[in-house]
C-alpha cells in the first residue's frame, strides 16, 4: 500500500484565519490540506473557489488537496492551476468526458483525482485508473462536514485495493479515531478529516493516531 497521507478538511477551519488553521494544521502534522470547493449546483452548498486557493498559496508551499464538488468541473481547470491548487479532483458524476478532462488537468500541471459519490459504483473509475494519481472514495454524501461515516461504502474501496494496489486511494466524510479502522483496514491510505481534526482538543494527537491507523 502507498504511504499514508492525513489531510485535514480546511472545511471545518475558521475560514477568517485560514493561513493560521493551515499553519496550525502543518504544524500538527498534516501532510496535505483537503480544500472542499462547492457550487451550490452538484452540491446544496457554497464554499470557496479558486481566489481563495491563490489567496492561502501565498502563506504555504503544502500539497493542496483540491476536492471540487462542482458541475462542469472543465471550467475552473485553468483558475485552480494558476493558483497554486496541487491536485485536481472531480466527480465522475460531473462529466461525460473524463479522459479528455484527466489530460486538460495534466497539461494544466496539476496532479489528477476522481472522485464517486456514495451511491456510485466504483467499476466507473476501473477504466481511468492508470491515468490518475488518485481515486477518492466518498464516504458521505457531499455537502456537508461533520456527517456519519458510511461502512457501506467499504467494498468499494477493497475493491479498487485489490486490483491497484498501489494507487492513492481517499476517503473522505466522517472519518475520525472511532471510524479508521474499517478505512484503513478496507485498504484506503489517503484521510481526509474535517470534524474529528479541528474539534480535537490535541489535532496533534488525532492527526499521527490515523496516521499509524493507516500504517498498521
Ligand atoms: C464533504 C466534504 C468533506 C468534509 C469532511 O462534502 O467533501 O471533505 O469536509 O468533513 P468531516 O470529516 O467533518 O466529515
Ligand atoms: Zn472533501
Amino acid at each position: 500500500m502507498p504511504i499514508a497521507k492525513i489531510a485535514p478538511s480546511m472545511l471545518s477551519s475558521d475560514f477568517a484565519s485560514l493561513a493560521a488553521e493551515a499553519h496550525r494544521m502543518i504544524k500538527n502534522g498534516a501532510d496535505w490540506l483537503h480544500m472542499d470547493v462547492m457550487d451550490g449546483h452538484f452540491v446544496p452548498n457554497i464554499t470557496i473557489g479558486a481566489p481563495v486557493i491563490q489567496s492561502l498559496r501565498k502563506h504555504t508551499n503544502v500539497f493542496l488537496d483540491c476536492h471540487l464538488m462542482v458541475s462542469n468541473p472543465e471550467k475552473w481547470v485553468d483558475d485552480f492551476a494558476k493558483a497554486g491548487a496541487s491536485l485536481y479532483c472531480f466527480h465522475i458524476e460531473a462529466t461525460n468526458e473524463p479522459e479528455a478532462l484527466i489530460e486538460q488537468i495534466k497539461k494544466a500541471g496539476m496532479k489528477v483525482g476522481v472522485a464517486v459519490k456514495p451511491k456510485t459504483p466504483i467499476e466507473t473509475v476501473f477504466p481511468l485508473v492508470d491515468k490518475i494519481d488518485m481515486c477518492l472514495v466518498m464516504t458521505v454524501e457531499p455537502g456537508f462536514g461533520g456527517q456519519k461515516f458510511m461502512p457501506d461504502c467499504m467494498p468499494k474501496v477493497q475493491s479498487l485495493r485489490e486490483n491497484f494496489p498501489k494507487l492513492d486511494i481517499e476517503v473522505d466524510g466522517g472519518l475520525s479515531l472511532d471510524t479508521i479502522d474499517t478505512a484503513a483496514q478496507a485498504g484506503a491510505n489517503v484521510i481526509v478529516a474535517g470534524t474529528s481534526v479541528f474539534k480535537a482538543e490535541s489535532p496533534k494527537d488525532v492527526i499521527s493516531t490515523l496516521r499509524e491507523k493507516v500504517e498498521s
